[in-house]
């Protein structure tokens, strides 16, 4: 009796173990990337992470060969366009997070500028985003997709309206990664209110993108002044631009998007492996909340379940000056929704 329970408890740790292990392969699509090295570094160090597939359309074996060294219990392989390496990347994916693009500044003779716009990568990423959904709706259409890609109000339209057209879209798998807004926030206050940042969760809605970053500061539990509300709303909305400007025409944020990037990818994996209840973390997602004014995809908090977004959370109480940033970023957002339909139709 007692070895019979025995056995069957092994048996059953095993089939979890075996459905846990096919469950927790994450690929990596931009891998060896500004932010895709860092990030996978990152998710090397996930212990829900039985796979790691890093895919780029170069330098991948290199990346894959370092990671592969680090003693934690995940395996790594790379991938670049030969012999079938996309598809091999992207098959029995349970997480797909996709750092993949070109920056301006990559591109000879035209370095990205200051006052530049997220939106002026739109030429660049729009078809490589396109591209990458057309091979995950065929290699792995039930995986959760992290879009990491600018301009993300647009590159997740695409991405879903790719998904449709090979009808496998689902609404609870797919996102556009906003956590880095919420990262700059928690640290920016902190910095004006002289405190630890993990005392400082800060909403943030809207989108990924200028006057579409709405941060909710009215929520925080903090006084502002004006003068500190205006000027932390504005290095929210543009703190992309500061890293911008600091680099000096070699990139963009790529650290700090990776420590991001890791977090919700980190909390897909203990709300969908893991089984972890409650988990709640911002993302462009479908949403209805502005659906009536036109805006089909929305950041807001979202809560975390086994089989993707469980329910999106509403804006709560918000300032009339929350109001009238929401008031601008509304029409944003429309335009740029529309512009990523437009791009897949
Ligand atoms: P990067 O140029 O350093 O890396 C991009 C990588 O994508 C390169 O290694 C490139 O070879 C690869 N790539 C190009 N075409 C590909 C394809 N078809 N398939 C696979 N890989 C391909 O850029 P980065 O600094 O890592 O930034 C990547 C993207 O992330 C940019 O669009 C950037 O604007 C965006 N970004 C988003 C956020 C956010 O908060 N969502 C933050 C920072 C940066
Ligand atoms: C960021 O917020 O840092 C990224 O979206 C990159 C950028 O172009 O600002």
């Amino acid at each position: 009796m007692f070895a019979a329970s025995r056995i069957a408890s092994a048996a059953s740790k095993r089939a979890f173990s075996t459905s846990a292990a096919n469950l927790s392969k994450v690929a990596v699509l931009g891998a060896a990337g500004g932010i895709g090295q860092p990030l996978s570094l990152l998710m090397k160090q996930n212990p829900h992470v039985t796979e790691l597939s890093l895919y780029d359309i170069v330098n991948t074996p290199g990346v894959a060969a370092d990671l592969s060294h680090i003693n934690t219990n995940s395996t790594v392989k790379g991938y670049t366009p030969e012999n079938d390496g996309l598809k091999s990347a992207l098959e029995g994916a349970h997480v797909v997070v996709i750092p993949a693009g070109m920056l301006p500044v990559k591109i000879p003779g035209v370095p990205r500028k200051p006052g530049m716009t997220r939106d002026d990568l739109f030429n660049t990423n729009a078809s490589i985003v396109r591209d990458l959904a057309e091979a995950s709706a065929k290699y792995c259409p039930d995986a959760h997709f992290l879009i990491i890609s600018n301009p993300v109000n647009s590159t997740v339209p695409i991405f879903a309206e790719t998904l449709k057209k090979a009808g496998v879209f689902n609404p609870k798998k797919l996102y556009g990664v906003t956590t880095l807004d919420v990262v700059r926030a928690s640290r920016f206050v902190a910095e004006v209110k002289n405190k630890d940042p993990k005392d400082c969760k800060i909403t943030v809605v809207g989108g990924h993108s200028g006057v579409t970053i709405v941060p909710l500061l009215s929520q925080s539990g903090e006084t502002f002044t004006k003068e500190e509300l205006d000027a932390l709303t504005h290095r929210i909305q543009f703190g992309g631009d500061e890293v911008v400007q600091a680099k000096n025409g070699t990139g963009s944020a790529t650290l700090s998007m990776a420590f991001a990037g890791a977090r919700f990818a980190s909390s897909v994996l203990d709300a969908t492996v893991g089984g972890k209840k409650g988990v709640i973390e911002p993302s462009f997602v479908q949403s209805d909340l502005f659906k009536d004014q036109g805006v089909e995809y929305f950041s807001s908090n979202i809560e975390l379940g086994a089989e993707g977004v469980e329910k999106i959370h509403g804006l709560g109480e918000i300032s009339d000056y929350e109001k009238e940033l929401i008031s601008k970023a509304v029409p944003e957002l429309q335009k740029n929704i529309t512009k990523g339909n437009n791009f897949v139709q």
